[in-house]
C-alpha cells in the first residue's frame, strides 16, 4: 500500500515538474511518459552495440547528424571521445576536406562572424543591395506549416545570430516580427500580396516592404521535395487566423497552383522580377529544384545583355524537407543538391556570368561538412530548414503532416505548441547557428583561408567506397577558378575577416 502511494506520488510530482518545466518540449506535452524517449535515447549507444542501427543510418538525418544539432543547440557538441565510428574507405559519397600543412590560427572560441562574400544585389545596382552578414540563414517555411511558438523562436534565434529568416509561401505573420530581417517568399498562392481573385498584386508587396523589416523578395517556383506541385498546408493545420492570414477557408487543405499565374516563361519572370526590384529596391531571386535544364540556358541567355536578370538563386535539392508532400515527389522528382547546383552554377559560369549572382543551396546543407561542400560548389550562402527545427526541439519523428507535431513544431495544437518555449528555443537556434558558422570557420582555417568560402574544389575529394576518390573539381568538371568569389569580393572579405582575427587573444593565434 504505502509503496503505491510512494510510486504514485512520485510520478504525480514529475508530471507536475515535467508540465511547469520550459526547457524541453517533448516532457511538457507528454508528462512522465517523455522520459521514456529520454532514457531510451541515452542507452542508445550501448543498444545499438548488439541490435538496432548504427550512428549513421538514420535518415533523413543520421543520429550523428542529429547529435551535432543537438550538441550546438545546446552548447555541449563538437568533441567526440576515441574517434570516428564511420568506415571511411568503405563508404561511397564520403566528404574528405584535405587541410593545409600551415594551417591558419584557430578562431577564438566565440569567433563566428563569417559574411557573404558577396554583396546580395550590388550586380544589378539595386539600391537596397546589401551583404548578408552570415553565410548561413534558416529557409522558408511558412507559418502553417510550422507553429507560431516554432516561428517566433526561429525569428528571434535568426535575430539573435545576425541571420536572414526567409517566412515562407504563407506570408508574414506577427510571429515572424520579433527583429530578425526577413526574406519574403512570393509561391504560386502569393499569400500575402494578392488580389481577392488570387492573383500577383505588387501593391501590397510594396506596402508590406514598407512596413517590415523585408531585405529581400524571393520567388518560389519550385522545392525539392515536391517540384511541380504547388505548396500543400494540410486541413488540421489551416486554422481561423492562418486562414485569416492567408485569406483561404479554415479547416480545409489549402493546395496553391503548380504555376504562377504573374509569368509563364523566363521571359515574363524577369519582367516581374524587375518590376519588383524597381518597386521596392530590393534584390529579387528565385528559387527552384532543378529538373529540365532548358530553363536554366533560357535563364542565362536571357540575362546575358545586362539589362534583366535575377539576383540570387536559390538551389533545393531533391532531398529537401516539406510539410507535406507525396513520397513519389519526395524520392524520386528533382535532382539531388550536389548535381543540382553544379550544373546551375556551370550553366551561369560558362556564360561568365557566375559573379554577377549570388548562389543560395538548401537540402541537407546545415551541418560543417555539407555546408563547406556547398560553398565549394559556389553557394555563397546556405539555407537551413529541418535542421533549424531540430535545433528548436524536432525530433525527426517525420508526422509534420499530421498537425501532431510531438514537439510542438509543425502543429497548429495549442497543447502541443504550448511545449515549445519560444526564448528557450530562440536561445538554441542562436547557438546552433553560430557553431555551424565557426566549425566553417574552422574548416577554413584548417584549409589554409580565412573563408570556408575560399576552400577551393581541389581541396575537397570524395570517397567512392572502393579506395577510388576525386577531388570536386574532378567529379563536377569545375575548372580552376570556378566555386570561388569574384577576385574584388575575395580582397573584401580579406579585410573582412582579418578584422576579426585581430580581435583573437594573442595566447590564441
Ligand atoms: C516544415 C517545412 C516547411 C517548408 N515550407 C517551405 C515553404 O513555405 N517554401 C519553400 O520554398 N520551401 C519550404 N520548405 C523547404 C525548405 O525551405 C528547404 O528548402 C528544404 O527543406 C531543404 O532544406 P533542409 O534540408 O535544410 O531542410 C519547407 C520545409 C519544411 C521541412
Ligand atoms: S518532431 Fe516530427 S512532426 Fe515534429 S517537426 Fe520534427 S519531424 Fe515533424
Amino acid at each position: 500500500m504505502w509503496a503505491l502511494i510512494a510510486v504514485t506520488t512520485v510520478l504525480l510530482l514529475t508530471a507536475a515538474y515535467d508540465v511547469v518545466q520550459r526547457r524541453n518540449s517533448i516532457l511538457r506535452n507528454f508528462p512522465v511518459i517523455g522520459h521514456l524517449r529520454f532514457l531510451l535515447e541515452g542507452v542508445g549507444p550501448e543498444l545499438r552495440q548488439y541490435i538496432v542501427t548504427s550512428n549513421d543510418e538514420e535518415r533523413p538525418f543520421s543520429r550523428d547528424q542529429r547529435e551535432w544539432v543537438y550538441g550546438s543547440a545546446h552548447g555541449t557538441g563538437g568533441y567526440i571521445g576515441f574517434g570516428t565510428d564511420n568506415e571511411l574507405e568503405q563508404s561511397s559519397n564520403y566528404v574528405i576536406v584535405k587541410h593545409a600543412a600551415f594551417p591558419l590560427p584557430r578562431p577564438a572560441a566565440d569567433q563566428d562572424a563569417v559574411p557573404c562574400a558577396k554583396v546580395l544585389g550590388a550586380a544589378r545596382g539595386r539600391a537596397r543591395a546589401f551583404r548578408p552578414e552570415s553565410v548561413v540563414n534558416v529557409s522558408a517555411m511558412s507559418f502553417g506549416s510550422l507553429s507560431a511558438h516554432a516561428i517566433e523562436a526561429i525569428d528571434r534565434g535568426c535575430a539573435a545570430a545576425g541571420c536572414l529568416h526567409n517566412v515562407g509561401e504563407g506570408g508574414l505573420s506577427p510571429y515572424h516580427c520579433h527583429g530578425a530581417d526577413l526574406v519574403y517568399q512570393i509561391g504560386t498562392g502569393y499569400f500575402g500580396c494578392r488580389t481577392p481573385d488570387g492573383r500577383f498584386d505588387l501593391g501590397r508587396l510594396v506596402d508590406l516592404v514598407a512596413a517590415n523589416p523585408i531585405r529581400a523578395i524571393e520567388i518560389k517556383l519550385s522545392q525539392g521535395a515536391k517540384p511541380g506541385l504547388g505548396g500543400v498546408l494540410s486541413a488540421p493545420k489551416v486554422s481561423p487566423e492562418i486562414a485569416a492570414i492567408r485569406g483561404i477557408p479554415a479547416g480545409v487543405a489549402c493546395v496553391s497552383p503548380s504555376a504562377h499565374t504573374a509569368f509563364s516563361d523566363v521571359d515574363s519572370m524577369l519582367d516581374v522580377v524587375e518590376a519588383i526590384a524597381a518597386a521596392t529596391g530590393l534584390p529579387v531571386g528565385i528559387k527552384s529544384a532543378v529538373g529540365e535544364q532548358a530553363f536554366w540556358n533560357d535563364l542565362v541567355t536571357a540575362m546575358a545583355d545586362g539589362s534583366r536578370g535575377v539576383d540570387f538563386v536559390t538551389v533545393d535539392g531533391g532531398e529537401g524537407g516539406s510539410g507535406a508532400a507525396p513520397m513519389t515527389f519526395c524520392d524520386h522528382v528533382a535532382l539531388p543538391f550536389k548535381l543540382a547546383v553544379s550544373r546551375v552554377y556551370r550553366t551561369f559560369a560558362e556564360a561568365g556570368l557566375q559573379d554577377r549572382v549570388v548562389f543560395i543551396g538548401s537540402g541537407k546543407c546545415g551541418l560543417p561538412d555539407t555546408a563547406a561542400l556547398a560553398l565549394v560548389l559556389g553557394c555563397d550562402l546556405v539555407n537551413v530548414a529541418r535542421e533549424a527545427m531540430m535545433a528548436i526541439g524536432c525530433i525527426q519523428a517525420q508526422r509534420c503532416q499530421s498537425g501532431h507535431c510531438p514537439a510542438g513544431v509543425a502543429t497548429q495544437s495549442a497543447w502541443l505548441s504550448r511545449g515549445l518555449d519560444p526564448d528557450l528555443k530562440a536561445h538554441d537556434l542562436e547557438s546552433y547557428l553560430r557553431a555551424l558558422r565557426h566549425e566553417l570557420l574552422q574548416l577554413g582555417h584548417a584549409c589554409g583561408v580565412e573563408h570556408p568560402a575560399l576552400i577551393t574544389p581541389e581541396q575537397v575529394e570524395i570517397l567512392d567506397g572502393h579506395f577510388a576518390t576525386a577531388t570536386v573539381a574532378d567529379l563536377f568538371g569545375y575548372p580552376p577558378g570556378w566555386g570561388l568569389p569574384p577576385l574584388a569580393d575575395r580582397a573584401a572579405l580579406h579585410d573582412l575577416m582579418a578584422r576579426d582575427l585581430d580581435r583573437q587573444p594573442a595566447g590564441t593565434r
